[in-house]
């Protein structure tokens, strides 16, 4: 499969805050796993073969902690690439010394394709992505057509994929790509957008959105038994 070469997010120097960088110069090692070109077994990786979630763009990982605090029969791979939300992600991970989270620092498409087994994860969420809005940037979008495909192969029968926007034009966007997935099915009861779970706490994105008066659209789809 020919994955798209282009980038769904630029590398922006970002501040950092002396906290943050400590954590990533002291704990990133012990939290994290290094990006490899060759399937990994992530079962040995958390010790234990409990369901694994992936999350990609964790932004500064404050909902990924609370899920994980909330949720520790499940384990969570989170990637991100903006070197402050891995510091502040560490953070959390050491204060609240969460086991559940193992973290990386790499393109979530590339890992997902060159890292994960094939019918191997529960769950996959991106939160929030950038939505690229203008039309000459839309093919930068982490949600294309090959990229879900790819992530249906990644899923174990029964597993699902939970998006969330606070762009309209980005949700209708992400629901025809879902719905013509021949292997998904909308758990949606009006076949569309779902209420924000209680499960998925709000992101800083999403609370920057509302307070500009942005509405938000969560799916979940689930691959077929
Ligand atoms: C708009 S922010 C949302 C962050 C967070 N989910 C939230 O809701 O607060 C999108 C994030 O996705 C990250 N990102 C975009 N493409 C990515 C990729 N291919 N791999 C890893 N992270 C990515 C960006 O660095 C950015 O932090």
């Amino acid at each position: 499969m020919i994955l798209r070469q282009v980038k769904s997010f630029v590398l922006r120097a970002g501040k950092i805050t002396p906290g943050q960088q400590r954590a990533i110069d002291n704990i990133l090692a012990l939290h994290s796993i290094g990006y490899v070109s060759h399937l990994v077994d992530l079962n040995i990786i958390f010790g234990r073969d409990n369901p694994k979630i992936i999350e990609i763009g964790f932004g500064m990982g404050k909902s990924t902690s609370q899920m994980a605090l909330a949720n520790p029969e499940y384990d969570y791979l989170g990637i991100e690439v903006h070197p402050p939300g891995i510091g502040s992600l560490l953070m959390e991970i050491e204060q609240y010394n969460i086991s559940n989270i193992k973290v990386m620092r790499h393109d979530g498409v590339k890992v997902i394709k060159d890292m994960i087994m094939d019918n191997s994860i529960y769950g996959f969420h991106i939160f929030f992505p950038d939505p690229w809005h203008k039309k000459r940037h839309n093919k930068r979008r982490i949600i294309q057509a090959h990229f879900i495909d790819l992530l249906c192969t990644k899923l174990k029968p029964g597993g699902y994929i939970h998006l969330a926007t606070d762009w309209e034009d980005y949700a209708i966007w992400m629901l025809d790509i879902l719905n013509s997935n021949k292997r998904l099915i909308n758990t949606s009861k009006t076949k569309d957008y779902v209420p924000r779970p209680s499960q998925r706490p709000e992101t800083k994105f999403e609370q920057r959105g509302i307070s500009l008066g942005h509405g938000v659209w969560d799916l979940i789809f689930k691959k077929n038994i």
